[in-house]
């Protein structure tokens, strides 16, 4: 707590509280308000937590207005240019950059956590075969919960660190097995002698019939988008995450919340839903007549992939994605590019649009992955667990700094009740 306070008169009585103020390393400082209800007996009211921060972290910074985002203090555009995901994972659960030991044997334990029991494999079979995969992967990772739940004790370090191991160990697993669920195809291991993204690749079109081989291009945009999608500070999923996780929960049953909050299209599901989009639309000429849509208040269509919480200027993740497809496009020499192009004008006739400039609406990271993730073959309906792969890491950083802090308590908003008062209860021969 610094020595700023805020004070706040409660005109009708008479009476005063002085609000401690908290700042951080960068950013806003915070006004405790927690006295408030003791001392004024009133509640404080932001719905979708515009201006409340809901806990203290030490992990990612965003500052919206300049289009900055730090993961443990190094930005992303040069995590994106040197790093590698599992690289990023290291420096988000750990808060410091491995060494080069470090780095080996971090990887070394993910690859020798790939696999999953094959009594979970079997779940998928419980599914019918145009599942979304969002719903696979959200109920395969709560029932993990069902097989690690003896040993998973969250007071112990060591527990929550196996945790953290085995989820992004097993994530691209179970999206594999998802997708070849869905397309009927037999299930393809893990390969540990591969890196994290080329398994991921292997696993998903690999048969056993023929020899395949991982395109290395293929493997360094994935890597890439994972760098970029890691983590977001406060997102709707990883808060999910946070307050199932502080009621003891068992975490993996906290990360099958986060799977489904990060599902809808005003989250993770945008990528999805801006290829549909794109598709829609079709081609340049129908561009305006999509942007008077998005803009009138009496259509629900908006423009999806534009638009955030946070940013109110670019996405700087959708900068590094969009100067990524240019490349990808080129080098994996894909008929895409029309689907690219038709993307760019959008946003180029967005960004000159008075409404656009005004409500300060910019494209956010999804507004161009989806195209980098069709170009690399994942078809549309598992773009969204792609997403789920890469910020699992986040989620699952953020669980471990809320269980490892012994103040947390659980989380339990309050509310504005404009319901009946009390009444009596009426007998149903009684009621007209
Ligand atoms: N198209 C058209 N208008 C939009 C859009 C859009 N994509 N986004 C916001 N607006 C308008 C709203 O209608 C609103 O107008 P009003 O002030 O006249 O009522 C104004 O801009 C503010 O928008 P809100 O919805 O109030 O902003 P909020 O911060 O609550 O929502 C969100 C942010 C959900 C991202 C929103 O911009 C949106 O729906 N975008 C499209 C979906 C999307 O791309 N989601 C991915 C976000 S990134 C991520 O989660 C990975």
């Amino acid at each position: 707590m610094s020595d700023k306070f805020f004070e706040l008169k409660d005109v009708e009585s008479g009476t005063t509280s002085r609000l401690g103020v908290s700042e951080g390393s960068i950013g806003p400082a915070v006004v405790d308000i927690g006295r408030l209800y003791r001392d004024h007996g009133v509640f404080t009211s932001d719905p979708g937590f515009v201006a409340t921060a809901s806990c203290e972290s030490k992990i990612t910074f965003i500052d919206g207005e300049k289009g900055v985002l730090l993961y443990r203090g190094y930005p992303v555009d040069q995590l994106a240019a040197n790093s590698s995901f599992l690289e990023v994972a290291y420096l988000l659960l750990y808060g410091e950059l491995p060494t080069a030991s470090e780095q080996s044997e971090f990887a070394g334990l993910i690859m020798h956590h790939t696999m999953i029991n094959e009594t979970l494999l079997r779940f998928f079979n419980g599914f019918h075969f145009n599942a979304h995969p969002m719903a696979m992967v959200s109920g395969v990772v709560g029932s993990m919960s069902a097989f690690y739940h003896d040993s998973m004790d969250i007071k112990n370090p060591e527990h929550r660190e196996i945790f953290a191991h085995r989820i992004i160990a097993k994530m691209p697993t179970i999206a594999a097995a998802a997708y070849k669920h869905s397309v009927g195809q037999p299930f393809v291991y893990p390969r540990n002698d591969l890196d994290y993204c080329s398994n991921l690749l292997n696993m998903f079109f690999a048969v056993p019939c023929e020899d395949y081989e991982v395109d290395p291009v293929a493997a360094e945009a994935l890597d890439l988008l994972f760098i970029l999608h890691a983590d977001h500070e406060q997102n709707c999923s990883t808060s999910t995450v946070r307050l199932a996780g502080s009621s003891g929960t068992n975490p993996y049953a906290a990360i099958a919340a986060g799977v489904s909050a990060l599902w809808g299209p005003a989250h993770g599901g945008a990528n999805e839903a801006v290829l549909k989009m794109l598709e829609q639309i079709g081609d340049t000429s129908q561009i305006p007549k999509y942007v008077a849509r998005a803009k009138d208040r009496d259509d629900p269509f908006r423009l999806m992939g534009f638009g955030h919480r946070v940013y109110k200027n670019f996405d700087p993740r959708a900068k590094i994605i969009r100067e990524m497809c240019h490349k990808v496009l080129t080098q994996l020499g894909t008929t895409d590019s029309p689907m690219f192009e038709l993307a760019l004008r959008l946003e180029e006739i967005a960004l000159q649009d008075e409404y656009f400039v005004e409500k300060k609406l910019y494209p956010n990271v999804d507004f161009y992955s989806g195209i980098i993730y069709r170009a690399l073959g994942i078809p549309v309906s598992m773009f969204t667990v792609m997403f789920a792969i890469a910020r699992a890491v986040g989620w699952v950083a953020h669980w471990q700094e809320m269980t490892a802090d012994p103040s947390t308590r659980i989380g339990r908003p309050r509310q504005l009740y404009t319901g009946p008062t009390e009444r009596d209860y009426i007998a149903v021969s009684e009621r007209d």
